[in-house]
């Protein structure tokens, strides 16, 4: 059992009561006098994320009231998970949808990095009742969650290439399932030139990590993530404010492994491939250049316009030799275009997808989950402006519109033929304390596609 949960109800439990304005008037009408003032002195009128703390005349707290809003918003569970006193939490009047909403977003707010600075433990519990069927689902989602927001909150100094590569051997220690990786100079040899030419200038070799899970009768999916361990931009330089945050840069990959810790360890019946481009997008004598050509995996030559488009290299070789093998299912998963932030915000992940069924499928998956994503077109006309004069295509458009789409557009050039293909373009981080999640590295997506597959590959 995750410990921000007990299965254990005792006589000092808490009653936690969520309520819009509605239900706290229902709630008021059937209690005592005593109850009704305290609730009026405090001015408690169910207002998002408002609190009250009711006390017996022992002085000892036996209620907490919350407020959800008009909105019904459970996520204050969050909130509520960081900020109570130590205690047993009954959340006493929730029902189907709404108590896993609630119960998980208790257990994302639960969430803490202490990795290098010590913090209060949390110390409120929430029961679960025994019979919670959803258990089993709610636990791989959290595990995966806090995996997610762990790789991508450690800093660049401890999260390069070899650490990722670690952390997909874990996983394997954990399911089973095979890692191969190829790396450094070996991935000319093999022939993933991209990944090579963005990763060679730093100390940390780039490598292509392939993980393999699964029985072979059952359907392949395979997920691809752009693990940029730090992306100073390259010769093309970020600016100081740009590149602070960019340790994140090796979020599609922090989500490529949530994913798969999902998948197995709630056994799905898939055939399961990850494939990560893992490298430093760094500067030095050997950095790749603006203006350089390179020959990709699948033959296309590709003009670096800009070395800070760094992503979309090291994608097309790793989806490319994906599509070789024509999957059921592609997803990748990349923090791969500023302008995908500058049209969505944080919190709504960019989503490209070639088949309109299963985009639809995932916008009502993204609802159910709170987990937002909005499809973006594939709009074809803009392909045009990624021709080149000395290749087959650019890396990035000169004019800078529709910088996501672009982006996606250029992906689309290795993805094989009829494959139903999906891009997650995600911030993975949050800019400021949520109530379900604090500043730092966050899963956004992750929610929305493991139901989907849930949904597509019942166990
Ligand atoms: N990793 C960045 C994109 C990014 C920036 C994601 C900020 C999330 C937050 C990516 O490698 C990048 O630098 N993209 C450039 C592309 C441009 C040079 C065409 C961008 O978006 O500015
Ligand atoms: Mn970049
Ligand atoms: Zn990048």
């Amino acid at each position: 059992m995750l410990n921000c949960y007990t299965h254990q109800k005792n006589q000092n439990a808490i009653s936690l009561l969520a309520f819009n304005r509605p239900q706290l008037n229902d709630w008021l009408v059937s209690q005592d006098q005593t109850i009704k003032n305290m609730v009026a002195s405090l001015g408690f009128v169910a207002d998002v994320g408002q609190t009250a703390l009711l006390f017996d005349k022992e002085g000892s707290l036996t209620k907490v009231l919350v407020g959800m809003g008009d909105e019904n918003d459970l996520s204050v569970f969050g909130t509520m998970a960081r900020q109570l006193p130590e205690g047993v939490y009954v959340a006493e009047n929730l029902s189907g949808t709404d108590s896993y909403h609630a119960y998980l977003s208790w257990g994302l707010g639960n969430y803490q990095f202490t990795a290098y600075k010590k913090s209060k433990p949390l110390l409120a519990k929430l029961y679960l009742p025994e019979s919670y069927a959803q258990y089993g689902y709610l636990k791989a989602i959290l595990d995966a969650t806090y995996l997610v927001r762990d790789l991508i909150n450690t800093p660049a100094n401890d999260m390069m290439p070899s650490d990722l590569t670690e952390a997909v051997m874990n996983l394997a220690e954990k399911f089973g399932g095979k890692v191969e990786t190829t790396i450094g100079d070996d991935l000319l040899a093999a022939n993933y030139p991209t990944i090579h030419t963005v990763g060679r200038a730093s100390h940390h070799a780039p490598r292509l990590i392939d993980f393999r899970w699964g029985n072979e009768a059952h359907p392949k999916v395979t997920l691809v993530g752009k693990g940029v361990c730090f992306d100073s931009g390259g010769l093309d330089l970020k600016t100081a404010s740009g590149m602070l945050g960019m340790k994140k840069d090796m979020g599609g990959a922090a989500h490529v492994i949530g994913l798969a810790y999902i998948i197995m360890s709630l056994g799905l019946p898939i055939r399961l491939r990850v494939l990560i481009s893992a490298v430093e997008n760094a500067v030095s004598g050997n950095a790749y250049h603006p203006g350089d050509i390179i020959v990709t995996r699948k033959g296309l030559s590709v003009e670096v316009t800009n070395t800070d488009a760094e992503g979309r290299l090291i994608l097309s070789d790793a989806l490319c030799e994906a599509s070789t093998e024509h999957p059921e299912l592609l997803l990748d998963f990349a923090t791969l275009t500023g302008a995908a932030r500058v049209g969505l915000g944080t919190d709504l992940g960019g989503f490209f997808t070639t088949d309109d069924d299963f985009a639809q499928k995932m916008h009502e998956m993204s609802e159910r989950e709170h987990d937002y994503l909005w499809r973006l077109p594939l709009h074809k006309p803009y392909r045009r402006d990624l021709d080149s004069k000395v290749a087959d295509i650019m890396n990035t458009v000169l004019t800078g519109y529709g910088g996501a789409i672009t982006a996606a557009l250029f992906l689309k050039e290795f993805v094989g033929e009829g494959i139903c293909w999906g891009h997650f373009d995600i911030m993975a981080a949050n800019v400021k304390n949520t109530s379900t999640g604090l500043e730092g590295g966050e899963a956004h997506t992750l929610r929305a596609v493991a139901r989907y597959l849930c949904e597509r590959f019942p166990a």
